[in-house]
């Protein structure tokens, strides 16, 4: 199945994206960015476009792997200097390892039930688990018009999804791991929460 435009190529991506976070944009990437030490290694989950990485981490030495379904998005990582590789998340296969596993506006597509990949995540990581997950937007609208815009245009070639997650139930999932969550907060003025897990 193809995705749908927004993921066509990084450019619609992002001036999408900025559209949708306004002045919130930057604020989006630098609060995982802040998360992360000089040096450390990473792995992204469903990357998209990699801008945490162009954009945040590469200048400061971040070892970078993304992973995501997009072929193009992860050609266009590898050209620069990042690692990347086509993965389908819904593969059991174990993630590759890093200090920090972490997965920005993605886990909706893992809904009803995302404790798989979360369980996967924190095997695979040395020191912690970081997820930012949108908690506003247009896809849960009321208006029905939008929402089903929203999901129509977020398709990632597996088919158009109904569900997104919001504050309350987001928090009701993170709940069944609360002896690892070290930090939870409203970020991007509001639009995503950061929730960081030991590993
Ligand atoms: C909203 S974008 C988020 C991109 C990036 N993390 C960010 O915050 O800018 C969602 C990404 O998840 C990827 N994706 C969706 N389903 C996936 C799956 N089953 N396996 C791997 N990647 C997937 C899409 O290709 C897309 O790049």
């Amino acid at each position: 199945m193809r995705a749908s435009v927004i993921y066509h190529n990084r450019t619609t991506y992002e001036l999408l994206m900025r559209g949708l976070y306004g002045r919130h944009y930057g604020a989006r990437y630098r609060a995982i960015a802040d998360l992360i030490p000089d040096g450390a290694s990473v792995v992204d989950l469903c990357c998209g476009p990699a801008t945490l990485y162009t954009g945040y981490l590469r200048e400061r030495g971040v070892e970078y792997t993304g992973l995501d379904l997009n072929a193009g998005f992860v050609a266009r990582l590898n050209a620069s200097g990042g690692t990347g590789a086509v993965w389908n998340m819904h593969s059991d296969e174990p993630l590759p390892t890093a200090d920090y596993v972490l997965m920005q506006a993605s886990l909706y597509h893992f809904l009803p039930d995302p404790a798989p990949v979360l369980n996967r995540m924190l095997a695979a990581a040395r020191k912690q688990v970081i997820i930012a997950e949108p908690v506003r937007n247009l896809a849960s609208s009321d208006n029905k018009v939008l929402a089903a815009v929203a999901r129509r245009f977020t398709d990632a070639g597996e088919g158009a999804e109904e569900h997104r997650f919001t504050e309350t139930s987001l928090d009701a999932f993170l709940d069944r791991y609360a002896d690892r969550v070290e930090q939870r907060s409203l970020i991007a003025g509001g639009r995503e929460k950061l929730y960081v897990l030991s590993a």
